[in-house]
């Protein structure tokens, strides 16, 4: 649906160094803003593609109404753009949410909270009417988890879960350094088996301890812009 400009497509070789260089994050950040109606409220997620779309949004602030953040990262940034943030509890409803992922595969569910921002994206994302998913074509998988999936989790908890997530047949990695807004610790879960994305998004949200995982399923995606080589096309 947006691709690279023609004059860069006059030799394949020329091509490809073009596409090389091409930063695909700007380019699917770009073509999300296409999906923003006049006056809305928009949800806003977090990490480097969203960064981009917060950059291209200064451009078209005026249309719409305030945003809802679901990070001090991003909120910081929507400050330095002098674009409005609002709070959740503040607006009626959020026509659309833009978020970029870690993974997502054909049935636009996704792992994220690469950034650590997982739990109120997912607060974001069950509140909007509409989620567009931005990635790159290297975020696309077959199948979830190859990604580590990143668990937020309560400190006291973390190792009556890291000693679940063994037992699920995951390998627990504590991300060191690493507080989430929310006050919490986050455990990324190596080599996790995810056949069934939604009963295990349900299974480790059930246990003790665990703010949220990253699996978005119970809320996938609505639609996903996927950046590759030839321009953005939708998942
Ligand atoms: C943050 C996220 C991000 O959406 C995810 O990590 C992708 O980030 P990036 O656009 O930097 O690749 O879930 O919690």
């Amino acid at each position: 649906i947006r691709r690279p400009p023609r004059s860069t497509l006059s030799s394949s070789s020329a091509a490809s160094d073009v596409y090389k260089r091409q930063d695909k994050k700007n380019l699917v950040a770009e073509a999300a803003l296409d999906y923003i109606q006049s006056g809305d409220i928009l949800g806003i997620g977090s990490g480097s593609t969203v960064n981009k779309f917060i950059n291209l949004l200064g451009s078209v602030k005026n249309k719409i109404e305030a945003c809802v953040s679901s990070s001090q990262k991003s909120t910081e940034l929507l400050h330095k753009m002098k674009i409005p943030v609002i709070d959740l509890k503040e607006c009626d409803r959020i026509p659309l949410y833009i978020d970029g992922a870690d993974e997502a595969n054909s049935h636009k569910e996704l792992i994220k909270g690469g950034g650590g921002a997982l739990t109120r994206e997912k607060i974001l994302a069950q509140s909007s009417e509409k989620f567009i998913c931005i990635i790159d074509e290297s975020k696309v998988v077959d199948k979830l988890g190859k990604f580590p999936l990143p668990i937020e989790v309560i400190q006291l908890a973390q190792s009556k879960i890291s000693l679940e997530m063994i037992k699920i047949g995951g390998r627990p990695v504590y991300r060191n350094q690493f507080i989430t807004d929310n006050g919490h610790i986050i455990i990324d879960v190596h080599d996790l088996d995810i056949n069934e994305p939604m009963a295990l998004e349900k299974k480790i949200n059930h246990m003790p301890g665990v703010i949220t995982n990253g699996i978005f399923s119970i809320r996938s995606a609505d639609e996903i812009l996927i950046a590759t080589d030839s321009g953005v096309i939708k998942g």
